[in-house]
């Protein structure tokens, strides 16, 4: 199976299970024009996460990597109008770009985008007690995804979800001598679901525009 099929087979699904609107074309050429790194998560990948956290009820979700906004409007899609977003982002010049995204896409009244290194931000959370979250999505640097984790089990309610991405990296996880923080980061953080019990954890390997990578999904129990 080549990459070039998997694309084709992301457009095909794409046709058939999503609507134009959903395709957020407009979003993903801002984010090009403005230069982003192209790590939103793909179409069929936003609306997944989307469904998941229609399907949990979740209503006070955080993102950890807003990037361009691309997956924080399929989650504020997922909770309006009564929820809300919160997502960190260490870049302003991103965080602006998503803030634009979001206001277009009418989305903005739902999420906040805090702009900031996120552990701070996410020390900033808990020292202010606010509101615990019922959904996560981690997506920002890999090599902090034990230390996201960690913030994240203490941020949430019982019975939360929390979804990680990119934990494939077309198969460089298997390589524990990789010299590559991001591939490092990943097995640090499949080790610390490890030595979790009270964590119900899966992952999911995924194929399509964006190659060859994956998600975790946990339940904290
Ligand atoms: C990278 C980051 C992502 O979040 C992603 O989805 C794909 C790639 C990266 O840093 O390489
Ligand atoms: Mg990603």
């Amino acid at each position: 199976m080549s990459r070039d099929l998997w694309g084709e087979l992301d457009d095909y699904l794409e046709a058939r299970l999503t609507t134009v609107d959903e395709r957020l074309s407009q979003v993903l050429e801002a984010n090009a024009q403005a230069g982003l790194p192209p790590h939103d998560v793909s179409l069929l990948q936003g609306k997944f996460l989307s469904l998941l956290a229609r399907i949990h009820g979740a209503q006070r979700v955080l993102e950890i990597g807003t990037l361009g906004g691309f997956s924080t409007i399929w989650l504020a899609r997922a909770v309006a109008p009564d929820g809300s977003v919160v997502t960190l982002e260490v870049n302003p010049q991103h965080a602006a770009v998503a803030q634009q995204n979001l206001e277009q896409q009418e989305c903005a009244e739902v999420v906040q985008i805090r702009i900031g290194d996120a552990l701070e931000t996410l020390a900033d959370i808990h020292q202010a007690n606010e509101p615990p979250f019922d959904f996560v999505f981690i997506d920002a640097d890999k090599s902090r995804n034990a230390e996201y984790l960690e913030w994240s089990l203490k941020l949430t309610t019982p019975k939360a979800v929390i979804v990680i991405d990119n934990v494939v990296r077309s198969g460089d996880v298997l390589d524990a001598e990789l010299d590559d923080p991001s591939v490092q980061g990943v097995r640090a953080v499949m080790d610390a679901v490890q030595q979790r019990p009270e964590l119900s954890a899966t992952a999911l390997q995924t194929v399509g525009s964006k190659g060859h990578d994956g998600f975790v999904m946990i339940l904290v129990d």
